[in-house]
C-alpha cells in the first residue's frame, strides 16, 4: 500500500502565523505537525509515501524530510499548484501509486490513542472497497458528517453540513482499493469549486463498498485549524510525554519499532539531535 500526505492549503485560519509559512510545518509541542500524519502511517506500516504541497512550501518539506532513507522509507514529493480539494491527491498521486491501495492522511490531524496500530492493521486489510472514520464531536459542522442508521448501517455523508445529521465528524484519514485513482478522476468540482473528498467517498457508499470504523471516547483525535486548537494539541502532547515518558509520533522510534532500521542507525540519529531532549529520548530507547 502507497500513502500520500496532504500537506497544502493556505491555512488563512492561522493567519498571520501561517503568511509565510506551510501551516503543516509549524510545532506541535516539540515536533513540526507533519511528524503527526507521518507517524500514523508508518505505524500503518507504509513505507512509501508522497508528501503533497505548495509550490511556496515543499522545498521546506523536503529539507525536513528528505529522501526517508534515513529511516528506512522513501519519500517522493509532488506540487499542487491550487488548493483544488483533497480528492486531487490521487489524482496527482496517479504514477506514484500505480497499481497498489493507497491511504491518505491530511497533514494537519493528529491521531492518539491505544489500540491505533490493530485499529490501522483493520483499515489497511481492504480489497475492493474503502475504510474511512467517525469520530463524535461536539460541533461537526466543520466537517465531513456520517450518518448511521438504528443497526450502524452508513446512510449518508455530507461535507460541512450546516445541520448534521450525526455528531460523527470524518477525520483526515482513508483507505481506498486502487479504483481511488480513476473516481477522482471522474469527480466534478463542488459548489465551492473543489475536488472533495466526501464525494469521491459517496462513490463508494452508492456502491455499498464503503466502511466506516469509529474512533471511540479514549481517542484522540485533534484538530489544529485555529490557534486555540494548536495551543491545544501541543500542550496534549506535552502533557502525556511528561507525564508517561512516552514521545507521541516520535518518526525515529516507530519506523525501528517497525523494524526498518536498526539499533547502530537510531543511535545515529539519535547523536545527530543529542542537543535536545527529543534526541535523548531516542537514545534512551537502544
Ligand atoms: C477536510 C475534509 C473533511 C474532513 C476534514 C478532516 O476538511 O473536507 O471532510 O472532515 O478535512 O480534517 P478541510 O480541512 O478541508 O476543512
Amino acid at each position: 500500500m502507497k500513502g500520500i500526505i496532504l500537506a497544502g492549503g493556505s491555512a488563512t485560519r492561522l493567519y498571520p502565523l501561517s503568511k509565510s509559512i506551510s501551516k503543516q510545518i509549524m510545532p506541535v509541542y516539540d515536533k513540526p505537525m507533519i511528524y503527526y500524519p507521518l507517524s500514523a502511517l508508518i505505524l500503518a506500516g507504509i513505507r512509501e509515501i508522497l508528501i503533497i504541497s505548495t509550490p511556496r512550501d515543499l522545498p521546506m518539506f523536503k529539507e525536513l524530510l528528505g529522501t526517508g532513507e534515513n529511516w528506512g522509507m522513501r519519500f517522493d514529493y509532488i506540487i499542487q499548484e491550487k488548493p483544488n480539494g483533497l480528492a486531487q491527491a490521487f489524482v496527482l498521486g496517479e504514477k506514484f501509486i500505480g497499481d497498489q491501495p493507497a491511504c491518505l492522511i491530511l497533514g494537519d490531524n493528529i491521531f492518539y490513542g491505544q489500540g491505533f496500530s490493530s485499529i490501522l492493521a483493520k483499515a489497511k486489510d481492504i480489497t475492493d472497497n474503502a475504510c474511512i472514520f467517525g469520530y463524535s464531536v461536539k460541533d461537526p459542522r466543520a466537517y465531513g458528517v456520517v450518518e448511521f442508521d438504528a443497526l450502524g448501517k452508513v446512510i449518508s455523508i455530507e461535507e460541512k453540513p450546516e445541520k448534521p445529521k450525526s455528531s460523527y465528524a470524518i477525520p483526515g484519514l482513508y483507505f481506498y482499493d486502487n479504483s481511488v485513482v480513476a473516481r477522482a478522476k471522474a469527480l466534478k468540482p463542488s459548489a465551492r469549486g473543489e475536488y472533495e473528498i466526501t464525494d469521491l467517498n459517496r462513490t463508494y457508499l452508492d456502491e455499498g463498498k464503503l466502511k466506516v470504523e469509529i474512533f471511540g471516547r479514549g481517542f484522540a483525535w485533534l484538530d489544529t485549524g485555529n490557534s486555540d486548537s494548536l495551543l491545544e494539541a501541543s500542550n496534549f502532547v506535552a502533557t502525556i510525554q511528561k507525564r508517561q515518558g512516552f514521545y507521541v509520533s516520535c518518526i525515529e522510534e516507530v519506523a525501528w519499532r517497525q523494524g526498518w532500521i536498526d539499533n547502530n542507525q537510531l543511535e545515529k540519529l539519535g547523536k545527530d539531535l543529542n542537543k535536545t531532549d527529543y534526541g535523548k529520548y531516542i537514545l534512551s530507547l537502544i
